[in-house]
């Protein structure tokens, strides 16, 4: 395709030799007689070479030039001014501008060739990059996207997957309370408050959320132990304590295969050990018991003691924290049966009543 170019010149003479000699060359040429009639020509057609002449009455070339750069559709159109011998200094003044090149009058056909030839093939390279640039950032713009909607599937999937897992804990916990409506929310209730407790130990978010899903789970091994000894009136006997006490186990046996992101059946299994030894079932004692199995071993005691039993009525909060307190440092983490009182004294805590049932 014939490469257009546009000449702007206010001398009649210059215009006709410099767009003649243009036209044979084989480019099809425009041409302007004043640096307005050039802004109207620019606005509706899309030249490849702008030929410009400086010195014109009302809009000069200055002016011309000025347009052509500050606006974003014509800025990459080549402009070689057009000169005198003795306009050097406007031509390095239309250079600091913009302008790609000039050409003396009278001119020399050879390197004005030369000269559109060189200015065409750099608006050329130029086009290119810009069509690269466009490519590259609609490229970026597509992978961005797919990013963002990948992004929100992985958050929807793992919004899913947790509220299956909070179902399926819940009602992993409600078939264990169901056989047993005197400790109904018992599980619930101890949740509770062994994560006000881990969280006013300041634990780290995972340790706080193991400790939430175990203190769910922490008694479901108690689904071995017949339901006429957990809801039995008075005292019960050494034969049936031996039979309660294996729900630790119990409960690790039926947890033990799933792949939660916390240890929490090792948690349940150690949820009755204590720091002397004197827990069971493996009288365990010191650092060798999960922090987060003595956080729910102190939220336990405390609930328990607090609530009404088959075999008692309420021995209430203040005897519960009675006996930790008497107990801390021997059968309780200290930091644990701390933060637990702080929690009763000092910060109002109370068991959501709610949770009476699952
Ligand atoms: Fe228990």
């Amino acid at each position: 395709m014939k490469a257009k170019m546009l000449v702007v010149d206010d001398d009649k003479i210059n215009r006709v030799l410099l767009s003649t000699s243009l036209e044979e060359a084989g480019y099809f040429v425009d041409s302007a007689e004043n640096g307005q009639q050039a802004l109207d020509k620019l606005g509706g057609n899309a030249y490849d070479v702008v030929l410009l002449d400086l010195m014109m009455p009302e809009v000069d070339g200055f002016q011309v030039l000025d347009h052509i750069k500050k606006n974003d559709g014509l800025r990459s159109i080549p402009v070689i001014i057009i000169s005198s011998e003795e306009d050097r200094e406007v031509v390095a003044m239309s250079i600091g501008m913009g302008a790609t090149d000039h050409i003396t009058k009278p001119f020399d056909p050879l390197l004005l060739h030369a000269r559109i030839n060189a200015s065409l093939a750099t608006k050329h390279l130029h086009e290119q990059e810009e069509a690269h640039r466009k490519e590259i950032e609609e490229y970026n713009r597509h992978l961005e996207s797919r990013v963002k909607e990948q992004t929100k599937d992985l958050r929807e999937i793992a919004e899913s997957l947790q509220k299956a897992l909070d179902g399926s804990v819940h009602a992993l916990s409600w078939v264990v309370e169901f056989r047993d409506p005197y400790t109904a929310g018992h599980q619930k209730r101890v949740s509770q408050l062994a994560t006000a407790m881990a969280k006013e130990m300041k634990l780290q978010n995972n340790l706080i959320e193991g400790i939430r899903v175990s203190g769910l789970l922490h008694d479901i091994g108690k689904i071995c132990v017949p339901s006429e000894i957990l809801s039995k009136p008075g005292m019960i006997s050494d034969l049936e304590f031996g039979i309660i006490a294996t729900h630790p186990q119990v409960g690790y046996d039926i947890l033990k295969t799933i792949e939660f992101p916390w240890p929490v059946a090792r948690i349940v299994l150690q949820h009755h050990e204590r720091i002397d030894g004197s827990g069971y079932p493996a009288h365990l004692k010191g650092d060798d018991i999960l922090l987060e199995a003595k956080v729910i071993g102190v939220a336990d005691v405390v609930e328990a003691m607090s609530r009404h039993r088959p075999y008692r009525p309420s021995l209430g909060i203040n005897m519960a924290l009675d006996e930790i307190s008497k107990k801390r440092g021997s059968h309780y983490e200290p930091m644990a049966v701390d933060v637990c009182l702080t929690l009763f004294k000092d910060k109002n805590f109370e068991f959501d009543t709610s949770s009476a049932k699952i």
